[in-house]
């Protein structure tokens, strides 16, 4: 079974005026298609890979098929971000903050929640190139509680996953997440972002992972 393109939980216009319409249309009609065709594109070449969840091919990338590694890490990672990225966000508030488990984890790890937002726009704002940053669980061998968390940057579209860690909160910095509204001002992009993070969909990732 080919992979679907996602419909978004949220009309286009829902994320205004933080995420502008037209960006939301163009990402996830054009952008985010295109991965997800070109994902299965090269899935064609081994099609039992299909049978496997797009997860569980970045999780080891070493048992891929050679020809098509750097494709699947390419548009299989451009098709599961956009996935989590849709799914962290929501209709903007204010005062946006986590909660519960994850707020005692980010205190836990960060040591405050201002400090954790601050920590994770400098790494977003200062991410050379294109790419996305991370809020990852950092998986330990003993059961920690709470969980230890991380914040880290991949390139291009690569997935933390490969490295191990649990994304529960991303942020696309690549300029097409921004663009038409904000052109060169990536941190402007930053702080809207703040206001439409999906904290509730973050701590459920949390439990899970
Ligand atoms: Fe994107």
């Amino acid at each position: 079974m080919a992979h679907t393109l996602p419909q978004l939980p949220y009309a286009y216009d829902a994320l205004e005026p933080y995420i502008d319409a037209k960006t939301m249309e163009i990402h996830h009609s054009k952008h985010h298609q295109t991965y997800t065709d070109k994902f299965n594109t090269a899935l064609e070449k081994h099609p039992e890979l299909f049978e496997k969840t797009p997860q569980d091919l970045l999780k080891d990338l070493s048992q891929l098929p050679e020809d098509i590694r750097q494709a699947v890490v390419n548009h299989g990672g451009g098709y599961i971000n956009h996935n989590l990225f849709w799914e962290i966000l929501r209709p903007g508030q204010e005062d946006n903050a986590p909660q519960g488990a994850l707020l005692e984890a980010i205190n836990k790890s960060f040591t405050s929640f201002e400090a954790f937002k601050t920590a994770f726009t400098t790494e977003a704002s200062t991410k050379f190139g294109s790419g996305w940053t991370w809020l990852c669980v950092a998986h330990t061998n003993e059961a920690t509680k709470p969980k230890k968390l991380v914040i880290l940057s991949t390139s291009n579209q690569d997935s933390p996953l490969s490295q191990g860690l649990t994304p529960i909160m991303t942020i696309d910095v690549w300029e097409h997440a921004y663009y038409l509204k904000h052109q060169n001002r990536r941190p402007e992009y930053i702080e809207n972002f703040w206001k439409v993070a999906n904290w509730a969909k973050a701590e459920e990732l949390l439990k899970q992972a």
